[in-house]
């Protein structure tokens, strides 16, 4: 049986002070939830990784980081590494994220490189894919979702897929307040198991968890999560309330 997951990408957002407080009001929120085979995952800036892993321990919560330099070390002014984010125990990184393809020029080739230095130490890897307003409107949604999985990820061997969560975020939706319908997201999604299990086979596509990103809040957390092939969320800006956060995680 795959995982379930509610993860919280933070951006840039949330100081030290204000990170110590989020975690800790989410820690009480959740502590007496059963959450049985559901992962509750929050990404603080890099600067406020280290203190969160600490102020998380003891909690159901894991902190992952948003994003990771593709080499082990170097003269990288300003980037950080896998051994870096291991060293103050990160073990999940979110990757892809739209807001690097599209304001860092991260592309699939870089983002395939980031996911081999990932794997290669033992890191998680919540892979983010999604198609542009234009692409949705022109019907080329599924084929654009499904290069941006085959140029980053079918070099992959089966493996390696036990490190690989997938957040389905179409970017139309993200920080929009638009969310896509619970068909939207289901059509997705079984088309992304279904490529994952033609690449490799049907038992692996089962496994792997795909979350929805985009505009999820608790009035609609239910019904996305609902659907047969949506595993939890990748939640952005209602990740920022201990409140909206604790809710769609119950709706999980
Ligand atoms: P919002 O939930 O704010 O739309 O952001 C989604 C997202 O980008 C999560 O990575």
């Amino acid at each position: 049986m795959r995982t379930k997951i509610v993860a919280g990408n933070w951006k840039m957002n949330v100081n030290e002070v204000e990170s110590t407080e989020l975690i800790q009001e989410i820690k009480n929120s959740i502590q007496n939830l059963p959450l049985e085979n559901t992962r509750v995952i929050v990404a603080p800036s890099f600067i406020n990784l280290a203190s969160a892993v600490k102020n998380a321990d003891n909690s159901k919560i894991e902190v992952a980081a948003q994003n990771m330099h593709e080499a082990t070390s170097g003269a990288f002014t300003g980037e950080v590494s896998a051994d870096m984010l291991k060293s103050v125990g990160i073990k999940t990184i979110i990757l892809g994220h739209s807001e690097r393809r599209s304001l860092f020029n991260e592309d699939d080739e870089l983002l395939s490189k980031k996911i081999d230095t990932a794997l290669a130490n033992d890191l998680e890897v919540i892979f983010c894919i999604g198609e542009h307003l234009e692409e949705r409107k022109t019907d080329n949604y599924l084929l654009e979702v499904g290069s941006q999985i085959k140029n980053s990820l079918f070099h992959l061997e089966a493996k390696d897929w036990k490190n690989i969560i997938l957040a389905y975020e179409p970017v139309w939706a993200i920080g929009t307040g638009e969310t896509a319908s619970p068909e939207q997201a289901q059509e997705m999604h079984y088309f992304i198991r279904n490529a994952i299990a033609k690449k490799y086979n049907k038992e692996l596509a089962a496994n792997v968890s795909i979350l929805y990103g985009g505009s999820v809040k608790p009035s609609n957390a239910e019904e996305i999560f609902s659907q047969a092939d949506v595993d939890g969320g990748l939640i952005g800006g209602a990740s920022l309330k201990a409140n909206d956060f604790t809710a769609i995680i119950k709706a999980i």
